[in-house]
């Protein structure tokens, strides 16, 4: 099975198979799609637009350096409304994973809202039945910066109300919707059943997060990643998105991965290196 270079649609198909490949935009590096035994595992809205003019709505986008609402630039960063460059095409390992790597640098646009050196290197890699996503922070300039930066990795699920996901018990989070702080999590599977903005600090950890519905059983597992972050805007909340189907939120769950209750601080020449695993079981 080949992989691909789309250029017109500015993408890279990965295939493991013939019913199992994933799809990278280079715009964001957003991961589109991931079909395993021809079932699509991630949520992208119909709504979404796909020709630069907005990030991706679904999929992997890749926030950074900032999450959330940011004094210097868009929210969540500029990582996922920047284009990336190819650094490695895609190519079939002798295991029969498939893999890619993508760039981000800093230019004029970047350093206008953030004046800061530095390279993102991103590698995909699609196995028979997991998807592993690695990202380096390098600063490659003189000087230390700090940054917040997640993986904002939307699942689909055939229907909300059947889903549960682990791995917060006895987490602390703070809840946007809510407005509180320090809460500390006292369910051990979590059935999403309205609008949810949490941010777990230390989620996830040792043993990842299980996404379950009756149909599949997907597990997230994390490098260097502390926080998870748990989202559906339910609702009001996906109809006041004009790029959100009005009724997509019953069929998605977003568990992101992040690094973002603190600053990660990063000395010039550091590199900071974090991966999420998802594995259908
Ligand atoms: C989540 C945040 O990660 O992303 C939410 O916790 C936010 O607060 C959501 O609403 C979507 O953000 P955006 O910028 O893609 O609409």
């Amino acid at each position: 099975f080949g992989c691909c270079i789309n250029t017109m649609a500015n993408s890279i198909t990965l295939d493991w198979s013939e019913n199992c490949s994933a799809t990278i935009h280079l715009y964001g590096a957003t991961v589109t799609s991931w079909i395993n035994n021809g079932k699509e595992q991630l949520f992208l809205s119909s709504k979404s637009k796909i020709d630069g003019s907005k990030a991706i709505r679904g999929g992997i986008p890749l926030v950074f350096p900032n999450f959330g609402p940011w004094e210097h630039g868009p929210q969540h960063g500029f990582a996922r409304i920047s284009w990336w460059k190819i650094i490695e095409q895609p190519t079939k390992m002798s295991n029969g994973d498939v893999t890619t790597v993508l760039q981000l640098t800093d230019d004029d646009k970047t350093r206008n809202m953030w004046n800061h050196q530095f390279l993102l290197t991103y590698k995909v890699t699609l196995g028979e039945n997991n998807l592993t996503t690695k990202l380096e922070v390098t600063n490659t300039g003189s000087e230390q910066f700090d940054f917040t930066v997640l993986l904002h990795t939307y699942f689909r699920v055939s229907d909300i109300n059947s889903c549960k996901v682990s791995g917060f018990l006895g987490c602390n989070y703070s809840d946007k919707v809510e407005g509180t702080d320090n809460v500390s999590e006292t369910t051990k599977e979590i059935v999403v059943d309205r609008n949810i903005d949490r941010v777990y600090r230390l989620a996830g950890q040792p043993d990842g997060h299980l996404i379950s519905t009756p149909e599949t059983k997907l597990m997230l597992t994390k490098i260097n990643l502390p926080d998870t972050v748990l989202w559906n805007p339910w609702t009001e909340k996906a109809a006041a998105m004009s790029d959100f189907d009005d009724l997509g939120y019953l069929n998605m769950v977003c568990v992101e991965p992040g690094y973002v209750s603190q600053r990660k601080i990063l000395c010039a020449g550091e590199t900071l290196t974090c991966s999420q695993n998802i594995t259908v079981l």
